[in-house]
């Protein structure tokens, strides 16, 4: 299984932070933010990594990350995104790297606590589809939702006013080469974006979405109160914890 994380975007919420910078730039305690998920991946096996960023200052995470040498890699792979399509037209420019295998997708502000070792593991044994990963959060308003039936998801919904549980899918995700084929299909949503929930709900139609729910904390970065806050928890915890 291949990895991506995707790391465009104008981190708008975060402006004037990034008026001048890419969000997965900030420091998140005593590292970059990008430094994280690239982390995480590595930690459950995934080496052969691409970064998607865009924006003003893609260069400077070749800069910094170089070929991945500091986390013991032999190389990293880049690509750009030209403008703000959102989530899942990022994940399209994966295509090729992707070369016909499952790839772990994460969001480059998601910040866990622990691994996701199982989850991974889970997914291998997954013949095809996709599985997503949740964890249980006091405002899953600001996320995606998942709507069960019994144990059985039956929809998202991206940003509810009115959740239907108390999860957030967090942007965690694993998809089979279906997901290149379902993202040149979907339209713009209300915010003019490909929404990767869209994504996932056509995985959920197709009977072909699994769950597991996330050990440890979880948190984004994307906003002031977010960013903060899990610079705080990585100083009480730090990131990342292999054991399980
Ligand atoms: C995105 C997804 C949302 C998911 C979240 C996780 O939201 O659209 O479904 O729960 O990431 O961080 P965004 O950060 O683009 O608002």
């Amino acid at each position: 299984m291949k990895g991506v994380i995707l790391a465009g975007g104008l981190g708008s919420r975060l402006h004037p932070l990034t008026k001048i910078t890419n969000k997965h730039l900030l420091p998140i305690y005593d590292r970059p933010m990008i430094y994280y998920p690239i982390e995480a991946l590595i930690n459950a096996g995934i080496d052969d990594i691409l970064i998607v960023t865009g924006g003003n200052n893609a260069g400077d995470f070749l800069r910094l990350l170089e070929n991945g040498n500091g986390f013991g890699l032999k190389h990293m792979n880049y690509t750009y995104q030209k403008g703000e399509g959102g989530i899942a037209e990022a994940l399209s420019l994966a295509e090729y790297f992707a070369g016909g295998d499952k790839i772990c997708v994460v969001l480059g502000d998601n910040i866990i606590e622990k691994n996701i070792i199982k989850e991974v593991a889970a997914y291998k044994k997954q013949k095809s589809g996709a599985r997503i990963i949740l964890k249980e959060v006091p405002d899953p308003q600001r996320f995606g939702v998942p709507v069960f039936d019994g144990e059985s998801i039956i929809k998202i919904e991206e940003k509810p006013v009115t959740p239907k549980s108390q999860y957030a899918v967090t942007g965690i995700y694993m998809y089979d080469n279906d997901v290149f084929k379902i993202a040149k299909t979907l339209k713009p949503s209300d915010r003019g974006e490909l929404e990767i929930t869209d994504v996932n709900n056509r995985y959920i139609e197709e009977g072909k979405m699994s769950w597991g729910i996330l050990e440890g904390w979880w948190s984004d970065a994307g906003t002031f109160e977010s960013l903060l806050k899990v610079g705080n928890l990585v100083i009480k915890t730090g990131a990342n914890n292999i054991q399980q």
